[in-house]
């Protein structure tokens, strides 16, 4: 690599959680295929997907993505992707204050039972639809920061911050 002795090439496992409907999936397709369904099926079970980005430094980061089921019927299988994952991304959707309290209950369950040295993200999402908002931004913000969490809202209609995410998850990888 011409010398650069920090270049590296990482491979990190990331889950998605939260509600059912919040735009997990879509925010995975748009990182991953760049797209958007406004038609996006609820997931089942959980469904896996990888994406590598680069970094200024010439590091290569995989992600492989398990982007979780939201839906309470599947919170039972929630341990079994997030055991060992490096990275916990935690969404809710910024117009229902429903999915921000079930964030948090993720991000309890996270501190519990995921690992001690885990990156954990909160992620406001469907930004979009900023004229039907429930959730105040300084909300997130300062529950994020409470919990030693990277905040960030996002859309994964209009792609807004998607690649930003991944960026900044990459950055403060261990
Ligand atoms: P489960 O698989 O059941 O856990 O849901 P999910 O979190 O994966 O939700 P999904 O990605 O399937 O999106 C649910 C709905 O929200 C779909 O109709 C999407 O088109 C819509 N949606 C997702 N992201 C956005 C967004 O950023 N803005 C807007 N306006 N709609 C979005
Ligand atoms: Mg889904």
């Amino acid at each position: 690599n011409g010398g650069g002795q920090d270049a590296k090439n990482l491979r990190v496992k990331l889950v998605l959680l939260g509600d059912s409907g919040v735009g997990k999936s879509c925010i995975v397709l748009r990182f991953v295929r760049g797209q958007f369904d406004p038609t996006s099926k609820v997931t089942v079970g959980a469904s896996f997907l990888s994406q590598t980005i680069a970094l200024q430094d010439s590091t290569t980061v995989k992600f492989e993505i398990w982007d979780t089921a939201g839906q309470e019927r599947y919170a039972s299988l929630a341990p079994l992707y997030y055991r060992g994952a490096a990275v916990a991304v935690v969404v809710y959707d910024i117009t229902s204050l429903e999915s921000f309290n079930k964030a948090q209950y993720w991000v309890k369950e996270l501190q519990k039972h995921g690992s001690s040295d885990i990156v954990l993200a909160l992620v406001g999402n469907k930004a979009d639809l900023h004229e039907q908002r429930e959730v105040p931004i300084q909300d997130g913000i300062e529950y994020a920061e409470k919990n030693g969490m990277f905040f960030i809202e996002t859309s994964a209609k209009t792609a807004d911050n998607i690649n930003e995410l991944f960026e900044e998850i990459a950055k403060r990888l261990p």
